[in-house]
């Protein structure tokens, strides 16, 4: 008679199954059916340059976001002329490995030409002008893509951090509703695209009541918004746990669901006292706010991988709305945060060191996955 387990096994190895636990190989594998888990990437990576990066890229994620790449200096930087080389480069690349494309960012206060808001005399235009640049810019870029890019950061950043309208050129000029305008329109540009709302420090109490507003008046207005994203440019200590859950509970009960879209973790020592993503700091760096110019030591290394698994086992647990966990960048070489808010550090926020190796932190997100 054979004995249950040895049955099992034989079972198993005819079917070809492995019999021992194994850890999902990849990131996509380990969250498959949670979420899509995606990445930002940057120009090298996206035409293959950085072959390291793109690998990573290709063979970890089910997701990306172009760093840089659609932004509207880089792909409208004059008046008449786009540029959809490296953009059309990125969506390729996303199809070929069949991965969830997501476009970002069409209406921004940062990385826009300031000749959007100007005449040919350096005067501000008319609303009506605006309107036209801003319907132009849409249904040129959108359209464009249509049917293939699945996801569309509309509005980025649109909240102060205490939940008011920011003061932006786009509201000075066309007023608060400029937002239903942007959706609108891209909903026309391509109507199965998910349309989505963006913005930092969704954990402050005050500017979470601020975005749960805009949701609402953009609902009010018959528009959807798919998606809010949280862009996640965390440190070791913020966001709390419970106020991060506190956050995606909040603003999925509007009837979107959530995107982490811009995760990376800082360990270095934070400037000012509230936590922000505001591009335009760029503070002078000094030894002691680069504490590990070489590596980082294995207590570090072990506090963020604490903080991945934690923030990941947060995720998990909300998946029933939560679409989507972007982090911002491959490897730590590759980080933003090398030059911001500080100029010039050596920073640790990502889940592959510089020589290309997953750290820790990578093995602790496989592991809370499970
Ligand atoms: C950053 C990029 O990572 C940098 O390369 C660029 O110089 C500035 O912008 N919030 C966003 C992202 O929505 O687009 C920003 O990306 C980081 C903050």
């Amino acid at each position: 008679m054979i004995k249950p387990r040895l049955l099992i096994l034989t079972l198993a190895l005819a079917a070809g199954i492995s019999m021992t636990a194994q850890e999902p190989a990849t990131l996509k594998d380990a969250y498959h059916g949670a979420f899509y888990v995606g990445v930002a990437i940057n120009a090298d990576q996206i035409t293959g340059k950085d072959a390291r990066g793109t690998k990573i890229v290709t063979e970890q994620f089910s997701s990306i976001t172009p760093e840089n790449a659609l932004k509207w200096e880089r792909v409208h930087p004059q008046p008449d002329t786009y540029d959809f080389s490296l953009p059309d480069q990125y969506v390729t690349l996303g199809e070929k490995h069949h991965m969830f494309i997501v476009g970002h960012t069409l209406v921004w206060h940062q990385q826009t030409p300031a000749w959007v808001f100007q005449d040919a005399q350096g005067k501000p235009i008319s609303r009506e002008a605006l309107l036209k640049r801003l319907h132009d810019h849409i249904f040129t870029v959108v359209g464009r893509y249509k049917g293939r890019i699945q996801s569309w950061d509309v509005v980025n950043e649109a909240l102060n951090d205490d939940g008011t309208l920011r003061n932006s050129k786009w509201k000075q000029i066309l007023g608060d509703d400029y937002l239903i305008k942007a959706y609108q329109w891209a909903h026309e540009a391509d109507p199965s695209a998910e349309l989505n709302y963006n913005d930092y420090s969704l954990e402050l109490p005050a500017k979470r009541q601020g975005a749960m507003k805009l949701i609402q008046k953009l609902q009010a207005a018959g528009i959807k918004v798919a998606v809010v994203g949280i862009q996640g440019h965390d440190s070791l200590d913020w966001p709390s746990l419970a106020s991060e859950e506190e956050t995606i509970d909040t603003l999925s009960k509007l009837g979107v669901k959530i995107a982490i879209t811009e995760l990376d973790i800082d360990v270095l020592p934070a400037v000012g006292a509230n936590p922000t993503a505001d591009i335009s700091l760029h503070i002078k760096s000094n030894p002691k706010l680069n504490p590990y110019p070489n590596e980082l030591p294995d207590a570090m290394q072990k506090q963020l991988a604490r903080r991945y698994a934690d923030l990941f086992g947060t995720f998990l647990k909300h998946r029933d709305v939560m679409s989507r966990v972007t982090l911002w960048g491959v490897t730590d070489a590759d980080s933003w945060r090398n030059d911001w808010p500080v100029v010039g550090r050596t920073s640790y926020p990502l889940l592959w060191d510089r020589a290309g190796k997953p750290k820790p932190a990578y093995e602790a997100v496989i592991k809370a996955s499970r």
